[in-house]
């Protein structure tokens, strides 16, 4: 069995690693180019509609798909492609079971729901994905009804979805 204290720990490396990155520290500065941050929406669209599509959450806040929709609508024009990296992401999270999602939906929406909340302060962007109505009610959810029973394979998919989304940051920007 894995703690979700065991689990942060063993994800604190590659999350303060995520941090560093050059498009974390222009999220955090709030000047991401308008182009690469429509794309980024793009790729995080993909990753959250097949994450929802196997792991319909009870709490409708925490649908994060129409949300990324409605951000990418009002982005402006401009063309989205999905890089090699969210494919080949995408193609292994079609791979998995419901059960084998918890890694990925630790990284993702907590991803959103905690230092997201930081990011959307200095973004010039749309960043209706990172608002949330009832934002604790979205982390216990996440905390007593997803990251229960967690083992190893949990903790190495989440160590997995960190390194994912390091190269598709790394590809975007
Ligand atoms: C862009 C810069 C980022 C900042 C400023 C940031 C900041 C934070 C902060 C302040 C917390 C809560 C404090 C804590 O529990 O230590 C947190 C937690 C978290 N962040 Fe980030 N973060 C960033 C990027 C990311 C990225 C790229 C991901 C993954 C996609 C991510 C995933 C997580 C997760 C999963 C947690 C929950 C940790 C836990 O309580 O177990 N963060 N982040």
């Amino acid at each position: 069995m894995v703690s979700q204290q065991e689990l942060r720990e063993q994800c604190k490396d590659l999350h303060d690693q995520a941090e560093q990155t050059r498009l974390a520290q222009a999220l955090i500065k709030g000047n991401v180019p308008a182009k690469v941050y429509k794309q980024m929406l793009w790729q995080l669209y993909q990753i959250a509609d097949i994450i929802e599509r196997k792991w319909p959450f009870e709490v409708s806040d925490l649908d994060r798909r129409q949300q990324l929709a409605l951000d990418i609508a009002h982005c402006g024009l401009g063309e989205v492609s999905t890089l090699a990296s969210t494919s080949a992401y995408c193609a292994e999270l079609n791979n998995l079971t419901q059960d084998q999602l918890r890694g990925h939906i630790y990284v993702h929406y907590m991803g959103w729901l905690y230092g997201g909340q930081l990011l959307k302060k200095a973004s010039k962007h749309p960043v209706n994905h990172l608002e949330f109505q009832d934002r604790k009610a979205c982390v216990d959810y996440i905390r007593t009804r997803i990251l229960v029973d967690l083992t190893d394979a949990d903790s190495l998919a989440a160590q997995r979805a960190f390194q994912t989304i390091m190269e598709i940051y790394n590809e975007l920007y």
